[in-house]
């Protein structure tokens, strides 16, 4: 089993070359027209739909690299900044669904410029600027790939609007990501986490999926230590809480 997953992640990692090659060749064509001249608007279209999608792609092989790393129990704990790791995982999981959206992210200079223009995805950012700036003792990528993944989901089932809660409790990181969608029956609290589990399979936005996301996460959080909760009821919405601890440096400071 285990020589199997290395296989696996050893496939991976050679998919990241690749990769790296086909979005920098796409991003130069984009970016540097006095070199290779200019581009119609449609050709502009067409790279710039490569892009986006090359870098999903990019970013499912590094996913899947860093559930090897959780599952052997690799944690890379670093001093890092909520502010430097939020606009990012916001314009990547927004590229695919809300371009326009996701653009606007990449220019955003501050924390109240990025709460004023979330609302136009209906999305509401609840973050105070302390905890904004503060330095948290955390695993940087597998904190972006829970957020990307528990995101991804609301903006799939949400009504209308997403909220999004960073704050510290009782001595945790402590992140929810909550949607006003149709919401989880009780009785699928534990199986939505199984691998290959989706609800309503033959829903059109769960077609797109794999029901692999959420199961993701829940080893993610658990190898770190943490907790994955789960409120939510029929028509009334999902919200996923996660409790990460925070290493003792940081508590005494
Ligand atoms: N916010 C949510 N609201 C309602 N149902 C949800 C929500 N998040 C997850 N689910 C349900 O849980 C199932 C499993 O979620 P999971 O993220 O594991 O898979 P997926 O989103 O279908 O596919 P993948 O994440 O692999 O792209 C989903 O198919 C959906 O039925
Ligand atoms: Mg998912």
């Amino acid at each position: 089993m285990l020589q199997k997953n290395l296989k696996l992640n050893l496939l991976y990692h050679e998919l990241k070359s690749p990769l790296v090659v086909v979005e920098t060749g796409v991003t130069s064509l984009l970016n540097r027209s006095c070199l290779y001249g200019s581009l119609s608007e449609k050709q502009e279209k067409v790279l710039s739909r490569i892009q986006r999608n090359v870098r999903t792609a990019q970013l499912l092989v590094n996913d899947m690299l860093e559930l090897g790393c959780a599952q052997k129990g690799i944690i890379r704990e670093t001093p890092i900044k909520v502010s430097s790791i939020i606009p990012e995982v916001l314009w990547q999981v927004l590229d695919l669904t809300n371009h326009c959206l996701s653009s606007k992210i990449k220019d955003v200079l501050d924390l109240t410029q990025l709460q004023s223009i979330l609302p136009e995805g209906g999305i509401t950012l609840s973050i105070s600027p302390e905890v904004w700036e503060k330095e948290f003792y955390l695993d940087e990528r597998k904190l972006k790939q829970i957020i990307r993944n528990l995101m991804s989901n609301s903006l799939k089932h949400m009504k209308n609007s997403i909220e999004v809660t960073i704050k510290e409790q009782n001595s945790c990181f402590m992140c929810s990501v909550e949607d006003d969608g149709k919401g989880i029956s009780p009785k699928y609290h534990k199986k939505i986490f199984e691998a290959y589990f989706q609800m309503d399979e033959l829903e059109e936005h769960n077609l797109r999926g794999h029901g692999l996301g959420l199961a993701g996460v829940l080893i993610l959080v658990e190898e770190i230590g943490g907790k994955l909760l789960l409120e939510s009821d029929v028509g009334k919405g999902a919200k996923f809480i996660v409790l990460l601890p925070m290493p003792e440096k940081l508590n005494e400071g």
